[in-house]
């Protein structure tokens, strides 16, 4: 029974929304803050203007997603894991969590000391105020640095996921990705 019951299992449908849009929306944001690398001026700006608010975003996407997840039972892992295989999952998950919220924290805080306390324009819609930070140089270069730390791991934690969710599928032939893939069979 236990077996039937860990290979069917899957997230809740309001898990599985939360997981794909707020991964869409990390992909999108990094691809778009490197693109923006090589822009002229007028162009970055507005690519770093809608960066700013989709990170925004991602902050209260990754609250309601830590509340759901704490009120609804995930699914529990594969019971075909190796012990090794379990434990790396769970700090891949918990590190994702952590870097969903720090990452743009990261990005809020540069940006209010860069600004000096200007708020962030959510698409144009309404604001958001800055974050209580010192204005000077330090501070900025401070964050900036967190926040590029913070998006290297990012995209560390991004391949170690991928790939992993890949050899499951492929390789063991699992059911970990039907998890979190609904139109998996
Ligand atoms: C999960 C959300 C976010 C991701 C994945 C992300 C990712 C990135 C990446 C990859 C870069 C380029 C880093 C570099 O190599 O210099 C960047 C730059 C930047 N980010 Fe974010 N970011 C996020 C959220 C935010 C937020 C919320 C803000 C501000 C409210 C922000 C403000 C900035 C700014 C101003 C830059 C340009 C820094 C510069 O001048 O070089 N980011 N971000
Ligand atoms: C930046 C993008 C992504 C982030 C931040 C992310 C984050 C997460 C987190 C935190 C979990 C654990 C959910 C929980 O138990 O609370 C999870 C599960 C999962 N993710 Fe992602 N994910 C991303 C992209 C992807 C991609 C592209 C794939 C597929 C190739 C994928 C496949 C899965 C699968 C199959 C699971 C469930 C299996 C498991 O528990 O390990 N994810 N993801």
């Amino acid at each position: 029974m236990e077996n039937a019951s860990s290979a069917t299992a899957r997230y809740s449908r309001g898990a599985v929304i939360l997981h794909w849009l707020i991964a869409v929306l990390i992909v999108l944001n990094t691809v778009a803050a490197w693109v923006s690398e090589d822009m002229p001026k007028e162009d970055r700006s507005f690519i770093i203007g809608n960066h700013k608010a989709i990170g925004i975003t991602i902050i209260l996407l990754t609250l309601v997603r830590i509340a759901w997840r704490l009120t609804h039972q995930a699914p529990p892992l594969v019971d075909t894991l190796k012990a090794w295989e379990a434990a790396l999952a769970k700090v891949t998950h918990v590190g994702f969590y952590f870097l969903m919220l720090a990452l743009p924290l990261s990005g809020w805080a540069m940006s209010s000391s860069f600004s000096q306390g200007k708020p962030i324009s959510m698409f144009g819609l309404f604001n958001m105020p800055a974050l209580p930070v010192a204005y000077d140089k330090a501070t900025n270069g401070m964050f900036h640095e967190m926040h590029e730390i913070g998006a290297n791991l990012m995209v560390l934690l991004f391949v170690l996921h991928v790939v992993a969710a890949l050899k499951h599928h492929w390789i063991d032939k699992d059911t970990t990705m039907r998890r979190m893939v609904p139109w998996l069979k």
